[in-house]
């Protein structure tokens, strides 16, 4: 089939939600994608900081043919061991209390999101402008762009939209919980201030509403340490994760401290697929590489070099931690849109302006440099 029988297919049978991009990908290793015309590319997008540990990694695939070979799927009335482990990694690894597994980034969030609910009832919940936590009704209502959520009025009702400076008074007594992203992912790669975070964790503290941190897009090592909020010194009482978590299969995750490991009773919540033997095995394959020694001063040293020459591209307009990073441009859509067709370098635009790079994160300094030059180029 051709590109051209492919975007047939699209306009006939496939809803116009995706606004694609003219190319078919058939293969990836590592940081490369090559097209149905065996073109090469370099994938500094990585679905959205999805494929953590690049295209087929020989672990990963490992994993998960052999997972696929004994079991793909029982249902959550009976255990599996890659479920069990990946929880109790996950744990560990974060907050040290308990998991639920979903299939997604808003799904992780409407766990959050019902666990606040049955922490406080009738609670509000508190988030901040410019955040996005996905597309379902519950993370609809708690993602404040209006352009998302008017359509499909009315909403979820209890979400209380704040300033990102007001977040230590707009906390109540009634306040459920408050629900941020440590760094702002879809609305262009905006870090919130040490301050905000800060007075977010004291307006808990004072009040017993619950911090939950999206870390969907920027946790599973992205930023240069496993959890972006490590970097705060704020720890959430709940945070939610997706996207890298499986390394290109779909698992979402809600964690708690142990003080809210309780808090969601048998019956509470559920998923047919969530915790799948496949998934687990993929995210416990991504587990596996993000916690060897050494990988996360590495993934620091290279979002290091990636920002420092998307500075001096930009003219001082790069921002970013770790290899999640981004810059201002004009017609950022239409410069990724160049990127891909004459330089077949892979990149996504948040909005008019801004440029997204998120690259695997066993990306090389030497495709770095290439990144940059091939960006270069396209500003000359
Ligand atoms: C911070 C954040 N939360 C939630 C989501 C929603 O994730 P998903 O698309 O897997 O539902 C996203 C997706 O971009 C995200 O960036």
């Amino acid at each position: 089939m051709t590109l051209t029988d492919l975007q047939a297919l699209e306009r006939d049978y496939v809803m116009g939600t995706y606004a694609r991009m003219p190319v078919e990908f058939v293969r990836g290793e590592g940081t490369r994608l090559w097209d149905a015309a065996g073109e090469e590319y370099l994938d500094f997008l990585t679905g959205i900081s999805v494929v953590q540990i690049g295209h087929a990694h020989p672990h990963w695939v490992e994993a998960v043919q052999d997972q696929a070979a004994r079991l793909a799927h029982v249902s959550n009335l009976f255990y599996t061991e890659p479920a069990m482990r990946l929880a109790q990694r996950l744990s560990e690894a974060s907050l040290g209390g308990k998991v639920f597994f979903a299939n997604s980034g808003a799904e992780a969030n409407e766990c959050a999101i019902k666990l606040a609910r049955r922490h406080r009832a009738q609670g509000e919940i508190v988030v901040v402008e410019s955040g996005f936590h996905g597309r379902t009704y519950g993370a609809l209502s708690a993602t404040p762009q209006e352009s998302k959520q008017a359509p499909f009025a009315p909403l979820v009702p209890g979400f209380r939209v704040v300033p990102r400076g007001d977040l230590f008074d707009s906390v109540g007594d009634r306040t459920a919980a408050i629900l941020i992203e440590p760094i702002q992912g879809e609305s262009g790669i905006h870090p919130l201030s040490e301050e905000t975070l800060a007075a977010a964790r004291a307006a808990c503290d004072r009040t017993g509403a619950l911090l939950i941190f999206d870390e969907v897009q920027c946790g599973m090592g992205r930023t240069g340490t496993m959890w972006a909020y490590e970097q705060y010194g704020v720890r959430p009482d709940v945070m939610t994760l997706a996207k890298g978590l499986g390394g290109g299969l779909p698992i979402g995750a809600c964690i708690t401290s142990p003080d809210y490991a309780d808090v969601l009773q048998p019956g509470d919540h559920g998923s047919t697929f969530a915790g799948g033997p496949i998934a687990c095995a993929a995210a416990n394959a991504v587990l596996d590489v993000l916690l060897e020694d050494g990988f996360l001063d590495e993934v620091r040293s290279r979002g290091d070099r990636l920002l420092r020459g998307l500075d001096e591209l930009s003219g001082g307009r790069a921002r970013g931690r770790g290899l999640m990073c981004a810059y201002s441009t004009e017609d950022a859509p239409g410069l990724v849109r160049r990127a891909l067709a004459e330089e077949r370098l892979v990149l996504n635009a948040t909005g008019p302006d801004t440029v997204r790079l998120l690259p695997p994160l066993t990306v090389s300094d030497d495709e770095i440099d290439e990144a940059l030059d091939r960006l270069a180029r396209l500003a000359a």
